[in-house]
């Protein structure tokens, strides 16, 4: 068998394969001159740490989108166990321009909203974008990190949220 003989991967059976895998689950927010915006995202990863540098992969069509692409800013709160209801306002359940309301939010250097409970929180600037399907990578430089808590982490697999137990399990 070639690899011509084998058929093309659907969008669906890629959607299926990748539901398999276990993500954290992380809001993804910006502030600046064109606004606040925000939303929940999976698909971040590390890049390099010399810079420290991560990725982020943002839907081109989210009413969010063009709001980083004008701040050129963003910051990654990672949630935890206790944070599924505001991963699923900013997944959608709420308006984007309702999301912050009701909380208390920090900043760190770039002036991009922080959430104060997050496991961790990632500050940066967007040195680069490359646009790869219906998605753009973002290539963020990291200008600032929250402190670390230590709590239950976040994760999302099978199509839903799972608990990740942190050092201390008891903890929220
Ligand atoms: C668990 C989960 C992970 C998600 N990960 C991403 C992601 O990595 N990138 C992205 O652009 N959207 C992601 N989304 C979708 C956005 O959160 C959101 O639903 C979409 O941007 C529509 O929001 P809007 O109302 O801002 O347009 C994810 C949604 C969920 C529930």
């Amino acid at each position: 068998m070639t690899s011509s003989d084998l058929e093309a991967v659907s969008a669906s059976a890629y959607r299926e394969a990748m539901a398999q895998l276990a993500s954290a689950v992380h809001l993804v927010t910006t502030d600046g001159p064109g606004g606040r915006a925000g939303l929940t995202a999976t698909s971040v990863c590390s890049v390099s740490d010399g810079p420290p540098t991560l990725l982020v992969c943002l839907n081109r069509n989210s009413s969010a989108y063009p709001v980083f692409l004008r701040n050129g800013v963003l910051c990654i709160s990672t949630l935890t166990a206790a944070h599924e209801g505001i991963a699923a306002d900013f997944a959608g359940r709420v308006p984007r321009d309702k999301r912050f309301e009701g909380r208390v939010w920090d900043t760190l250097r770039t002036g991009a909203p922080v959430l104060p409970e997050a496991l961790v929180a990632f500050d940066c600037r967007i040195v680069d974008r490359h646009e790869v399907g219906t998605h753009d990578v973002l290539i963020c430089e990291v200008e600032a990190l929250a402190e670390i808590r230590d709590a239950n982490g976040l994760l999302y697999a099978g199509r839903r949220y799972r608990l990740l137990p942190g050092r201390n399990a008891s903890a929220g």
